[in-house]
């Protein structure tokens, strides 16, 4: 079998992950920060343990300005929700996840004013575009760091200084670069970075969160139990528990921390030349095909291990399906939950194929997904050139 399913979910874990579930579930399986006893502390120093690796990685000015969620659609929830007021207006890429369209439509809705600056067909924005769309009453920027559709990584580091200059916030969907790509949200002057724990950062599925500025005010899109000051009645002021009520993920968050330091001991930049060098052969094999049309970045433009491709005249769902049940390659056909992106590059409402590199992807992974993609296009003209002739 061929994973090449990597920016819906990454596969295979590294074994240590798997490792540190295991450890975590027979040594400390008991509620973190809720009671004294040792499997209650040792839970708690596990949750601790993934906030440190995780404020290291981003560079985040103190651990406690990492908030868990479930998930980077529930991080950008708790973001947009915390600190969007009616009458706001905020600024975003037509290359954006639904998972911030999706709460943007809700907010437009709800009184917000929402200015969706078009990408270029290669799905890359210009900063130039948003610095002309930025109003007095702008209050929010928000751009997805890599793109789910094509791989583009748009500048955020020069994004982020012009949000600075400009007194406005300024949040990252860092859903596909989190672990791969490196951020410093101090030297980026990020307000608000939402991640993923499933996808680049090696963790299990459930486990997420939010990066959140000293300063930054976030309203609580929750409020209950955290564990501390349990004599009041009204949320705790402070961070992290501020904006995490109830139980987290302790468990998941476990294998999540074992996934940072993989990240950390193979170093962030051989990940992603690893990932880089399979593309590179990958759109160049695939390029060579007749009949296949790739989307997204010229080849030296290229900067992450996401790429979408069709096949002329043939239907990509189906596709799909012969790379899996013939070929044993697993790949992500459709719109992606992006279907603005999908109109950006031309490629709405049929969609397209979607292949997605992972650190444990070979060059022996991507010429048998070249020879397959190969064959299929070739029979594939075979058909459609006896169907013409009946
Ligand atoms: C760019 C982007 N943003 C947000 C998400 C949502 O991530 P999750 O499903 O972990 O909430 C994804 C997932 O595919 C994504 O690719």
């Amino acid at each position: 079998m061929i994973y090449l399913d990597n920016a819906a979910t990454s596969y295979p874990k590294p074994r240590e992950v798997w490792e540190a579930l295991e450890k975590h579930w027979f040594y400390s399986g008991g509620n973190p920060g809720r009671s004294g006893h040792r499997l209650s502390i040792a839970a708690g120093r596990a949750v601790l343990d993934a906030r440190e690796e995780l404020a290291e990685l981003f560079h985040a000015e103190r651990t406690e300005q990492i908030v868990f969620a479930l998930n980077a659609t529930d991080a950008i929830n708790i973001a947009l929700k915390g600190v969007l007021n009616p009458g706001d207006h905020v600024i975003t890429t037509s290359m954006e996840h639904n998972s911030v369209i999706r709460p943007l439509r809700d907010f437009e809705r709800n009184g917000g004013s929402l200015t969706v600056v078009n990408c270029s067909a290669e799905g890359f924005v210009s900063l130039e575009a948003i610095a002309k769309v930025i109003k007095q009453d702008t209050r929010l920027v928000v751009v997805n760091h890599v793109s789910n559709l094509t791989g583009t990584v748009q500048p955020i580091k020069d994004i982020g200084r012009l949000c600075r200059d400009r007194g406005v916030l300024f949040m990252v969907d860092a859903a596909q670069s989190a672990g791969i790509f490196p951020i410093d949200v101090q030297e980026y002057h990020i307000s608000l970075l939402a991640f993923t724990g499933h996808k680049g950062l090696f963790g299990p599925q459930g486990t997420g969160g939010l990066y959140v500025k000293p300063g930054v005010e976030v309203r609580p899109l929750r409020v209950g139990g955290t564990g501390s000051r349990s004599d009041i009645q009204y949320q705790p002021e402070f961070m992290p528990d501020r904006l995490e009520a109830g139980t987290v993920n302790a468990f998941g968050l476990a294998g999540l921390a074992a996934g940072v330091r993989f990240i950390k001991r193979v170093g962030l930049d051989s990940i992603r030349a690893k990932e880089l060098s399979l593309t590179k052969s990958l759109v160049a094999g695939l390029r060579e095909i007749e009949g296949v049309l790739v989307y997204g970045p010229k080849i030296s433009e290229l900067g992450s291990g996401v790429i979408s491709f069709n096949i002329s005249g043939l239907d990509g769902a189906e596709v799909a399906a012969v790379l899996d049940e013939q070929f044993g390659i697993l790949t992500r056909p459709g719109i992606h939950c992006a279907p603005l992106a999908h109109e950006t590059i031309g490629t709405f409402p049929y969609g397209a194929i979607r292949l997605s590199i992972g650190y444990f992807n070979t060059e022996s992974d991507i010429e048998q997904v070249v020879e397959a993609v190969s064959i299929i296009a070739q029979e594939g003209r075979k058909e459609n050139l006896s169907n013409e002739r009946n």
